[in-house]
């Protein structure tokens, strides 16, 4: 048994994310962290709102209502989605946390004292007509990098390189619009990432393990270019952690905050101390620090490619640079873009579904098996609603929910609603057993590896080998002949249901409890599937459950597809 620590990138509190976002980072940690439990290892599963900086003051400005009212309300609207969407997060924290907020106060005066932080006078792109600095996104322009001409002025979305608002084509103001814009002087502290090049070098070559795209992407900017930029931790903002060394005042940073990027991450840990003070946990430095027992710990994280420089360059600098035994992270998980049929998800169009949208029109385990068998691995990959329909229908209706459907209604025809006596299992139960075996063997080292499209493709698979014993055995002709032959098939096949629910929970959690709850079972993992299928004995009584998935009609396609095209 280990202990895996698992994050999920903390999704911006600016809005309900899309289902692009939720395949890119939440999702997939969350069928790590089910898997992992189901596996009976000690997982902490920690997941949070980004609440600071530009995006969350932009949002509220928009939505006309004070930041920290805001903030809260789109929390609770956030968490209420990630229940919905069965996420099973230890605890769901916010950025904006007493807790964060000393514990970058606390990392800041750290990096301090190692000299690892230069205050910088620097030149800040200022509004005149908003009358004010306009940092990160309070800035749009076109991407001096790839010609993307909404680029954000701290992060291109497009190509996902970092920005400096100055270096933006054609700048305009986020607030107002206004181009009346001038570069005024402003004093900002900035992290000495340069001087620790080599070290997170000699780190990142240690990861041999890690996915390729995490390390391209890390590679990329500790060596493109002049490598490894120093990068300005302050902003010119109201709503933040207000800029301290420790618990003391700076001297010269008087009304300034620490940038977003700088204490997102730090919620990290922050968030294991919220998760120790809502009284859901004990020990939060037995998962995060080194000196108290971390050092058996495995940390998973995940993302989307966009976050891969912040978790693999600037974090770690803050982590290392502290001098302190903070865990590093061991393994991270990044993830392409999903696209909308023919395009991109769109926030400011509504092109695309939203997970509140998603969940109005079908239960959660449709989009977790489609978004999960179809994650954006090792390229971009697109939703489209004529792949949903005829994905979601063959995998969850015609194959594992009829399978199941088809032998509770056989059973409760011929013997009755309990697992039926007599008979003896013979060569098809013999290769059906090997056939699962071999299959449960190459789901679970993909689950282990989080090979995650691999994984959904085993679990299919297994799900077909029922249905094709079914069909062959065919327990409704050998009725005729031979009851007990019958029987015993039917018995078999009555096991594969329990068999499924527990395989198949990490995905599908909702059915999969249904199917143990019509079987009177609880989820036991089977390692042995010979075990596995005979598990439950002649006698054990059950019921024919509710009809598991049912099929997305032609019409409901055409209706969604007009609904979600855009301009919402
Ligand atoms: O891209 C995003 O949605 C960011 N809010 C992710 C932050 S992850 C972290 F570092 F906390
Ligand atoms: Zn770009």
């Amino acid at each position: 048994m280990a202990r895996i620590l698992i994050t999920s990138a903390i999704p911006y509190i600016n809005g309900i994310k899309h289902l692009g976002n939720l395949v890119g980072s939440q999702l997939p940690a969350d069928l790590y962290a089910r898997y992992l439990r189901a596996r009976s290892h000690e997982v902490l599963f920690l997941c949070a709102t980004d609440e600071h900086g530009t995006p969350a003051e932009l949002a509220a400005a928009k939505a006309g209502k004070p930041v920290a009212e805001y903030c809260a309300e789109m929390w609770q609207v956030q968490k209420d989605l990630s229940d919905g969407f069965r996420l099973s997060f230890d605890h769901f924290g916010r950025s904006s946390s007493a807790q964060n907020r000393a514990l970058t106060q606390h990392f800041a005066g750290r990096l301090a004292e190692a000299g690892l932080i230069e205050e910088v006078t620097e030149q800040q792109v200022y509004s005149v007509a908003d009358g004010r600095f306009l940092p990160d996104r309070y800035i749009e322009g076109t991407c001096p990098n790839c010609g993307y001409e909404r680029a954000r002025g701290d992060q291109c979305e497009n190509c996902t390189k970092q920005l400096d608002p100055v270096d933006l084509i054609n700048p305009r103001s986020a607030i107002s619009g206004s181009t009346d814009l001038e570069v005024r002087e402003t004093k900002h502290l900035y992290l000495r990432q340069s001087a620790m090049k080599d070290e997170l070098d000699r780190w990142i070559d240690s990861k041999t393990d890690w996915p390729v795209l995490t390390t391209s992407i890390a590679k990329k900017w500790l060596h493109d270019g002049d490598g490894l930029q120093d990068r300005g931790i302050t902003r010119d903002l109201d709503w933040g952690v207000p800029v301290k060394k420790g618990t003391e005042d700076w001297p010269g940073m008087e009304g300034k905050v620490f940038y977003v990027w700088f204490d997102a991450p730090i919620e990290y840990i922050a968030c294991a101390q919220e998760w120790v003070d809502a009284g859901k946990g004990q020990d939060w430095e037995r998962w995060w620090r080194t000196d108290k027992g971390a050092n058996d710990v495995r940390y998973v994280q995940f993302m989307g490619k966009d976050n891969v420089p912040f978790h693999t360059l600037s974090f770690p600098a803050t982590i290392l640079g502290s001098g302190e035994p903070w865990k590093l992270v061991d393994y991270i998980k990044s993830f392409n873009y999903l696209n909308y049929d023919g395009g991109q998800f769109s926030t400011s169009q509504g092109r695309g579904v939203f997970m509140d949208q998603a969940l109005e029109i079908l239960p959660a385990d449709y989009w977790r098996w489609w978004l999960l068998s179809h994650a954006p691995e090792t390229s971009d990959s697109e939703f489209t609603w004529e792949a949903f329909q005829q994905d979601v229908n063959k995998d969850l209706a015609d194959v594992l929910g009829n399978f199941v459907s088809r032998i509770t209604k056989f059973c409760r025809s011929k013997f009755g609603e309990v697992v039926p006596e007599g008979g003896e299992a013979g060569t098809a139960e013999a290769e059906l057993m090997q056939a699962l075996q071999t299959r449960l063997d190459a789901y679970s080292r993909h689950m282990q590896a989080i090979d995650i499209r691999k994984a959904a493709a085993e679990l299919r698979a297994l799900w077909v080998l029922g249905n094709e014993y079914l069909q062959s055995a065919a327990p409704w002709t050998a009725f005729k002949t031979d009851e007990a032959r019958a029987a015993a098939i039917t018995r078999t096949a009555l096991n594969l249901i329990p068999f499924y629910a527990t395989l198949s929970a990490p995905f599908i959690p909702d059915a999969a409890a249904a199917m143990h709850d019509a079987m009177g079972t609880a989820p036991v993992w089977p390692d042995d599937t010979r075990a596995a299928l005979t598990a439950l004995p002649p006698g054990h009584a059950f019921t024919v459950p509710d009809v598991l998935f049912k099929k997305i009609t032609d019409e409901e396609r055409a209706d969604w597809a007009t609904r979600f095209a855009g301009r919402r």
